[in-house]
């Protein structure tokens, strides 16, 4: 590849965000256009075609199965463009973790897709996001990031969509890869992998659809009662992910009634509230009738049940089997 063609879809988020002031905290993301973006990138002077595209521009706070819906399709056209060579995607990094997820369920793995957000606003001294885009911009334009999923670009590390967890409200190195740490390692001028790529020239693992399953989070702290649960599920309920405590635990009476959801034929996911929370199959997971969320956090289990769901999967086996290998 000579000069890399890549198109750059922007969504909105810190990277696109302004403030009045460098140095206050307050600041209002999705400011920044993506031609006003791209013409920022271009002073770099990195060597690339960029076609951009805004999709959205919003903090990623507010993202919707809407903006998901019109961020998969542009993705997929570019995907589809023979002269595209990989698709950078700029987005608040509040929910990142999550649109990368969806997206890697559900985008083949023949051309890189990287994922990129900033911690900093465009105005703010220190600001990370041209750092953090001309990192981005380096991995979408090597052929051997396609075969790793969509990825997730952050400071100097690239995290796969599978584990990549924000782990800090603030700073810029906010972001871990849990359990497989980063899969490479970036700068303008470099690009060290850790390994061979592991999805080379797969499909889609899932149709995407807008219109995903009702599937809430059960967050469950100290003193937790059933009622939680009857408050929590309703006609629409389709599945339920529990943010449990420690490796995926619940008070007694809070499991019953999961337990009776379960057995009506509700997928009931097992995750875990803590930060490197790995949630392995316990013996009476088979008689409750329960699917242990593995390594995948709370947020990340619900995208993944949701696409199951809707993709009529509901026997607990069969998806215990998708979430031991997401
Ligand atoms: C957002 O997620 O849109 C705001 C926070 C950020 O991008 O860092």
């Amino acid at each position: 590849m000579s000069i890399p063609n890549l198109t750059v879809l922007a969504t909105g988020g810190t990277i696109a965000g302004k403030a009045d002031s460098a140095t206050r905290h307050e600041y209002r993301p999705g400011q920044i256009g993506i031609e006003e973006f791209l013409g920022l990138v271009a002073d770099l002077g990195i060597a690339a075609n960029l076609t951009g595209e805004q999709v959205a521009a919003v903090g990623s706070e507010d993202m919707t199965p809407a903006i998901w819906h019109r961020l998969h399709g542009a993705i997929s056209a570019a995907i589809a463009d023979p002269e595209c060579n990989g698709v950078i995607v700029t987005h608040g990094t509040d929910t990142v973790e999550e649109t990368a997820f969806l997206l890697d369920l559900t985008l083949p793995t023949t051309k890189p897709v990287v994922l990129v957000g900033a911690m900093r606003p465009a105005t703010a001294v220190g600001y990370d996001g041209l750092r953090n885009f001309a990192n981005a911009m380096r991995v979408a334009s090597d052929p051997h990031a396609a075969g790793r999923g969509v990825l997730v670009v952050m400071g100097e590390r690239v995290f796969a969509a599978r584990d990549v967890r924000k782990t800090r409200t603030r700073g810029t190195d906010a972001f871990q890869g849990f359990p497989r740490g980063s899969v490479g390692l970036v700068t303008p001028s470099s690009l060290d992998w850790f390994g061979a790529p592991w999805r080379t020239g797969e499909g889609a693992r899932f149709a995407f659809r807008a219109d995903l399953p009702d599937v809430p989070i059960l967050f469950v702290h100290a003193g937790m009662t059933p009622d939680y649960v009857e408050r929590l599920v309703t006609d629409h309920t389709r599945g339920v992910v529990v943010s449990g405590v420690g490796e995926g635990n619940m008070p007694e009476p809070v499991r019953q009634a999961l337990v009776a959801l379960a057995a009506r034929g509700m997928p009931v996911v097992r995750a875990s509230r803590v930060d490197e929370g790995l949630v392995d199959r316990e013996p009476e997971d088979d008689a409750n009738r329960f699917v242990a969320a593995r390594a995948l956090n709370p947020q990340k289990a619900r995208i993944l049940l949701q696409m199951l769901i809707a993709a009529g999967e509901t026997d607990p086996a069969a998806i215990q089997r998708a979430f031991d290998n997401p």
